[in-house]
């Protein structure tokens, strides 16, 4: 079902995110019959550039992010005639008045802020005074969403200035994976989980999420940030709270996010030992991290692991382990829920048999419970392990599993209205509060990361935090 007719500008209209992402994710859906015929992408930039030009810059990020196949031929070229370009000055008056000619009255008018932060302001301010958003207007914020509280703080104020809270849809594309959201559906569309899911029951969960990639060309950006700023506040946090979280009464927006919000408020301060940060060596031809990002001196971690615990009825007692880092041996994003041992076995085994959970977020999407069985045989009663598993792929049929990136899921919310996807402000500076006085403490003592070998599962003394605990990672594998 087409969305309703929209003009949406792209500020950053030529970056990279603009052509890895939200450009190729448009054509998808214009391809997929849900961007109607009418609606309108404008890409504005610094640099000059005719529309016509545009058109050629967006076809060459379609043609090399993806989806011109899925297409039949000809619809290319219906989709590039609703691109048009303007040069703008965010910070000037340059292009503003050209803008407003061009947008329409009478559809949705969407801003995609795919700037640095610290142009969010002055592009919020020019948009108002340029008379070019009503009450119905969005932005799409992306992040860093600030590096700490009192940024996001200042950014949050900004934006109020000229937009209230329901037009504001700050980004975490971890929010719009197809699987992510499947752990809502599973956890409230079953009634099998729901009586368990609580420190009676739970152990402990594990949540991976694990990369291959080093830092790559983003060198200056990450080593200012780390895996805690870049993965852990956002990324791994909205996992752990949609993991964590009572259920909201509805599926709404406010209800889902004011559940993630007392979550986030319920966390405890994490002391210094329950956190291991890591940092990549060299590997063949491959830079360390410190070689990759430039300084031989760099403290910054691109990996980590730590131990947080919940304060509220359903998990005090539960830990969650939580690790993420880059140049790991697999790419793998995987929640792991373990279940308590039995409280009395009749088979006289104690111990060994423990349910797990496991949710696979990528690559290979799918569920795998472990249950105990009989071992098969004559043998007497033995007891085995053995996964019930389910891989959406396979369950789904090849056609049946959704390939839909999360840009394109998350700028269709966009259009629709619909914030459920998209963090509330409040949200993101509760995450700030707990991350700073971690960041503030490593500064304050000097810390240094560990080493670790690219290609392995992260420095040593992340196995030794789990197995002070008499516990075990879960092995990343692909
Ligand atoms: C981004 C981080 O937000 O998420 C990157 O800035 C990281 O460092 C990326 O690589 C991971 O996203 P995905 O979708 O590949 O798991």
């Amino acid at each position: 079902i087409p969305v309703d007719p929209f003009d949406l500008v792209i500020f950053g209209g030529t970056g990279d995110l603009a052509r890895r992402k939200i450009l190729p994710g448009l054509f998808r859906r214009f391809c997929a019959g849900q961007m109607p015929k009418d609606a309108r992408v404008i890409g504005a930039a610094r640099g000059d550039m005719s529309s016509a030009e545009y058109r050629e810059f967006v076809a060459e990020a379609v043609a090399e992010f993806g989806g011109e196949g899925a297409c039949e031929d000809g619809t290319l070229d219906g989709f590039l005639e609703r691109m048009e370009f303007v040069t703008i000055d965010a910070r000037g008056d340059t292009g503003w008045t050209d803008l407003v000619t061009l947008m329409r009255d009478d559809v949705v008018r969407a801003f995609y802020f795919s700037v640095g932060p610290s142009l969010f302001g002055d592009l919020a301010e020019r948009l108002t005074k340029h008379g070019l958003t009503d009450a119905d207007s969005r932005i799409v914020v992306e992040k860093p969403f600030g590096r700490d509280l009192d940024t996001a703080q200042a950014l949050n104020r900004d934006l109020a200035k000229h937009f209230d809270e329901r037009q504001i849809y700050r980004i975490d594309h971890y929010l719009g994976k197809e699987t992510v959201q499947n752990l809502m559906a599973v956890r409230f569309g079953n009634m099998l989980f729901e009586p368990l899911w609580n420190s009676q029951y739970v152990d402990h969960i594990q949540i991976t999420v694990a990369e291959t990639v080093g830092v790559g060309g983003r060198g200056e950006y990450y080593d200012k940030s780390g895996a805690m700023r870049d993965m852990v506040q956002n990324h791994l946090m909205q996992l752990l709270c949609l993991i964590a979280m009572e259920p909201p009464s509805k599926f709404d927006p406010d209800a889902v996010r004011d559940e993630k919000l007392k979550v986030i408020r319920a966390l405890d301060a994490v002391v210094p030992h329950h956190i291991v940060r890591g940092q990549y060596e060299a590997e063949g031809g491959d830079p360390s991290y410190r070689e990759a990002v430039g300084d031989a001196r760099s403290r910054t971690e691109s990996y980590i692991a730590m131990k947080v615990g919940i304060s509220n009825w359903r998990w005090a007692g539960t830990p969650f382990y939580l690790r993420t880092g880059k140049r790991l041996k697999a790419r793998s994003s995987e929640i792991v829920v373990v279940f308590k041992e039995l409280n009395h076995s009749i088979f006289g085994e104690a111990g060994e048999h423990r349910n797990e959970l496991s949710i696979r977020l990528q690559p290979n999407e799918g569920i795998t419970l472990g249950v105990t069985i009989k071992e098969p045989g004559p043998g007497g009663m033995r007891l085995m392990n053995v996964p019930l598993d389910m891989s959406f792929a396979e369950a789904l049929g090849p056609d049946g599993a959704d390939q839909t990136d999360a840009y394109e899921r998350l700028i269709m919310d966009v259009i629709r209205g619909n914030q459920t996807l998209f963090m509330r402000g409040d949200e993101v500076e509760a995450a700030w509060a707990w991350t700073d006085p971690i960041i503030h403490g490593w500064e304050a003592r000097g810390d240094v990361p560990k080493t670790y070998d690219a290609g392995s599962e992260g420095p040593v003394d992340a196995v030794q935090l789990l197995a002070r605990d008499t516990r075990v990672w879960r092995k990343v594998t692909p």
